[in-house]
């Protein structure tokens, strides 16, 4: 279980245990991750040279469809005023992208551990270039919200569980199925959306970079899974199953922002069940995992008992779906190609 202490004001720190291992033999085993890895060196990015902060971002402009809003077409939603919209379509923005961000950070500690304990020189340096993409993710995410937003929300509590779960494992295996498969999954497909969806010049680019690099990150969750359990015995297939299922229920609970509703003085409960069943959201919520189940599936961690999960979170129809959508990005992302 994890210790936590507040060594300060905003520091929290866990205990975790982890293996970490030297490879004296430095032999190139892995092709796919040199390869990999050759495409992260080369697709690195300057956020000051690529994007253009000089951007005047306007706040009170909605940042999608007005339909996918949380409380869209509800009779808490129609009551309020321009100015009030206005206002409750900042603070999703603002909790939508600190989530962004403390996710990033997430995945800068969890891939910092993958670069201790993976057992191969290819997947320690792939791992090493990724260690620097989240770090580019938490600064741009950062400078966002803090120079164009003005605000930040903390943490959601579900998306912190998920992360100190994947954190706190001692099993290397594991940090890749909860951050490169099912957190990036989801990232992606999130991103994905914002970038259709947004027209805010600034976000729009700087979702475009993201997207870039974390494709690479999924494709390197599946290539070092994608094989490992089919020799694992039953029981560590059940585990890790378990596992996948607590992380997308965390997943699919984080996304009903209810700080948002306590910060703005609406009903919690009632707001909550509204995101709940709002249309949009569902379906937004669904194709969040439209990445995630096909990896799932290929890395043989769909058994029946998982299939009865899924389909109960809505999900399961997605294990057919192909990656097809990877190579958007301007920053000569391929790993479509490799899965
Ligand atoms: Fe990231
Ligand atoms: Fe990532």
């Amino acid at each position: 279980m994890a210790h936590q202490t507040l060594a300060g004001p905003s520091i929290e720190t866990l205990e975790a245990m982890l293996d970490v291992t030297y490879t004296w033999g430095y032999q190139e085993t892995r092709a796919k991750l040199r390869d990999l890895y050759d495409k992260a060196c080369r697709a690195q990015w300057i956020s000051d040279d690529v994007l253009p902060w000089e951007t005047d971002v306007d706040l009170d402009r909605p940042m999608g469809p007005e339909q996918l809003m949380p409380l869209f077409g509800s009779d808490i939603y129609n009551k309020l005023d321009k100015k009030e919209k206005e206002n409750l379509n900042r603070e999703t923005f603002s909790w939508t992208l600190s989530q962004f961000l403390h996710g990033e950070q997430g995945a800068l500690l969890a891939t910092a551990q993958i670069v201790d304990s993976v057992r191969d020189l290819d997947s320690k340096l792939y791992a090493a270039t990724q260690v620097v993409d989240e770090a580019r993710h938490v600064d741009v995410y950062n400078r966002y919200l803090h120079t164009k937003i003005g605000f930040s929300y903390p943490v959601n509590p579900h998306l912190k569980t998920l992360l100190d779960m994947i954190l706190t494992d001692s099993r290397w295996d594991m940090k890749f199925l909860g951050m490169q498969i099912m957190v990036e999954g989801l990232a992606l497909a999130a991103f994905g959306m914002i970038q259709k969806n947004t027209e805010e010049p600034l976000l729009r680019a700087l979702t475009s970079y993201v997207i870039g690099d974390e494709a690479r990150h999924v494709a390197f969750g599946v290539l070092s899974l994608r094989d490992y359990y089919r020799e694992q015995p039953e029981a560590v297939k059940r585990e890790r199953e378990d596992f996948v299922y607590e992380a997308a229920r965390l997943m699919r609970d984080r996304f009903l922002f209810q700080e948002v509703w306590e910060k703005t003085g609406l009903p919690t409960k009632e707001c909550m069940k509204i995101a709940v069943d709002n249309p949009g959201q569902v379906m937004f919520r669904q194709l969040l995992f439209a990445k995630i189940v096909p990896a799932i599936k290929k890395m043989d961690l769909l058994s029946d008992r998982q299939r009865v999960r899924f389909q109960e979170l809505g999900i399961l129809q997605f294990e057919n779906w192909v990656d097809t959508d990877l190579d958007q990005s301007p920053t000569g992302a391929t790993s479509a190609r490799l899965l």
